[in-house]
């Protein structure tokens, strides 16, 4: 069985102009393969390059040298080191997933909506051939179903439901993890990229979350995960990747 991700001498380094262009090494030869159903542990101290080994895995930075192999659903390999923009936009739509430590949201877009709205991009990146374009009821259909999932899933992370229709820009840290592990987490993504997913949440929360990456392994993603929790991480990961000095 090939691996849904296989990263081959990932290197990365920054370039610092505001210090005469001192380099800055971060990733230095990084190999790890995860196979479907598979979390790996990112493990190492602050500063390491552990959340830029993930930006790299999303497409936001690029690496200098190495390869990134991610599996797509149809069996082809894609090297996400190479490939071009609209297809990394197209990969994120539908296959790869990322929570990320902090809250992306619209200005005004209500948190129901922010996390809704992930399964109808996912759809929408697979237009029905014979669709009347002036017909919305299919969009209105599609719009309900998945308002009514993203309910279902909130509610398993307990954000309250009158908060459901607001903006979370004024929410609590937890309650924005909480809204960004929803929208990271509807979808049923080959590739799940988890950085600190569990830092700001009470323990009934993280267990939740807990709960939630495990169903996605059941489900046949494959997870890259940073957990400074161990309790989270020994619940979850199947092996660590140390990134030492
Ligand atoms: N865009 C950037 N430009 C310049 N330097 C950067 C950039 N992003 C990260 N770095 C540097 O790369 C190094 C690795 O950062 P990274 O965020 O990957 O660490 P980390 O292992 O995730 O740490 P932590 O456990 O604290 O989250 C740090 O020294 C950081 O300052
Ligand atoms: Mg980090």
């Amino acid at each position: 069985m090939k691996p849904v991700l296989e990263v081959e001498g990932a290197r990365k380094r920054f370039t610092l102009h505001l210090r005469d262009g001192l380099q800055l090494p971060v990733l230095d030869g990084v190999s790890l393969r995860v196979n479907a159903g598979e979390c790996v542990a990112l493990v190492g101290p602050s500063g390491r390059g552990k959340s830029t080994l993930m930006k790299c895995l999303y497409g936001s930075y690029a690496v200098d040298a190495g390869a990134l192999w991610l599996q797509r659903e149809d069996g082809e390999r894609i090297d996400l080191a190479r490939a071009a923009p609209r297809e990394v936009l197209a990969l994120r739509r539908r296959e790869i997933a990322y929570v990320s430590q902090f809250l992306w949201a619209l200005p005004r877009q209500p948190a129901l909506d922010l996390v809704a709205e992930r399964l109808l991009d996912a759809k929408s990146a697979d237009p029905e051939a014979d669709a009347d374009p002036l017909d919305d009821t299919p969009y209105r259909a599609a719009l309900e179903a998945a308002r009514e999932q993203a309910r279902t899933l909130l509610a398993r992370l307990n954000l309250p439901a009158g908060l459901w229709g607001l903006p979370p820009a004024t929410f609590s840290g937890g309650e924005q993890q909480r809204v960004n592990i929803a929208r990271g987490l509807i979808l049923p993504a080959r590739l799940l990229l988890l950085d600190e997913p569990t830092a700001s949440l009470d323990a009934a929360n993280r267990r939740v979350v807990i709960e939630l990456i495990r169903e996605a392994k059941a489900r046949g993603s494959a997870v890259v995960g940073i957990f400074h929790d161990e309790e989270v991480r020994d619940a979850v990961a199947d092996r660590r990747i140390d990134f030492c000095a």
